[in-house]
């Protein structure tokens, strides 16, 4: 039986309830004899700041880097609004994903038909809906210099960010988008602002050429980003893989999100680039949900999207493609049945706390290995 080490950061709020769950997934493999996983778990976020006065610790980041996976829960609070930016919760997230150099973050929205009801669109608007936003994760707006708010005088300050990105960095991301297409309906969407951005004409350029040498068998599209915005909200389905950049990526994976009825839904992987003597890519898998500071500590917390990125980490980093589906089976069986967390809580349905929905989860695993 293989054994992997993953490296946990629970984090804040929600997260370590979220982060429980996942331990009793990885009990309920163990026990059945499907694989063993070494754990090791660390601080990051608001409770890393109240330990060591930073987001992350060098030591934790060594032993994020030396991981198989690790697998991340959520970070900050009202606790923390008031900290140093450079020690905000946020900072150990956006220190991970750099250092790791995690620069392709995989975001699936799918709609379980059990939850079509759940989302604020219409029904057969979602029904169905399956997209894959890769969102490139390390460079853009996030981490450009200059980055700084500057006294000009007179009363004035100036806010700076800068867009940036060079042509390796959009290569490698449109490369995953395509290989990533080449396995699901063959076809990209592009998002930038060309219209309005050097870094969109850019993006536009580069995409089109590697699409173009590199992956001619497939479809592909551009779309203005706020185009993009506007045509996921009034057909989704229209969409099958989306790649864009980071920030465009952080608001389009939220509307994403949305759409499958509860952000509580979505799962999410951050992988590096391949090793060149060993092939393996380091990765960081986490909820696209926040900390949910107003239910943490309660047992209300939704586990679903925090499970569902460890069945990503089974796929993307252990190769373990069948016991990935077997999580994404026992989700949307146990959706089937009628359980509901209160985030996605409909009528006639039965409302359940964070652990029993793991109860569930683990006996519909029990279930589809039998
Ligand atoms: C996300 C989050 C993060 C981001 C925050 C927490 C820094 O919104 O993962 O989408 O902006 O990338
Ligand atoms: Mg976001």
């Amino acid at each position: 039986m293989a054994t992997h080490n993953l490296f946990m950061l629970p984090g804040d709020g929600i997260g370590p309830e979220v982060i429980g769950q996942v331990r009793r997934v990885l009990d309920w493999f163990k026990e059945s004899g499907i694989a063993t996983f070494n754990v090791d778990e660390g601080l990051v976020g608001g409770c890393a700041y109240d330990a060591h006065g930073a987001a992350i610790s060098d030591a934790d980041m060594d032993k994020a880097m030396a991981a198989d996976a690790v697998l991340f829960g959520a970070v900050g609070g009202p606790k923390w609004d008031g900290v140093d930016y450079d020690v905000r919760p946020e900072a150990g997230l956006l220190r991970l994903r750099k250092d790791l150099g995690l620069f392709a973050n995989l975001r699936p929205a799918i709609c379980y038909p059990a939850l079509a009801d759940a989302s604020s669109l219409k029904r057969e608007v979602v029904e169905g809906l399956d997209i894959l936003i890769v969102r490139e994760l390390t460079g853009g707006v996030y981490f450009g210099e200059p980055k700084q708010i500057t006294d000009i005088g007179n009363g004035q300050k100036r806010a700076v960010d800068t867009q940036v990105y060079d042509t390796y960095e959009i290569e490698r991301i449109v490369r995953v988008a395509c290989e990533l297409a080449r396995t699901r309906n063959k076809k990209v969407s592009s998002a930038e602002k060309r219209n309005v951005m050097k870094s969109g004409v850019l993006w536009n350029e580069v995409a089109t050429r590697i699409a173009a040498e590199e992956y001619p068998d497939l479809e592909f599209e551009h779309v203005l980003a706020d185009n993009c915005a506007m045509q996921l909200v009034r057909n989704p389905k229209q969409y099958d893989v989306l790649v864009t950049d980071n920030l465009f990526g952080d608001v389009l994976s939220d509307i994403a999100a949305m759409l499958t009825g509860s952000l509580g839904m979505l799962p999410s992987a951050s992988l590096g680039a391949p090793d060149e003597k060993t092939g393996v890519r380091k990765a960081l898998y986490e909820p696209v949900h926040g900390s949910a500071p107003d239910i943490a500590g309660q047992g209300l917390a939704n586990p679903i999207a925090m499970i569902a990125s460890f069945g990503m980490c089974l796929r993307y980093s252990f190769n373990m493609g069948e016991a990935a589906d077997m999580v994404d089976q026992a989700i949307a069986n146990v959706l089937a049945k009628g359980l509901r967390t209160g985030d996605i809580m409909q009528d006639g349905m039965t409302e359940v706390g964070t652990e029993q929905m793991g109860d569930a989860l683990i006996e519909e695993l029990g279930a589809l290995a039998s």
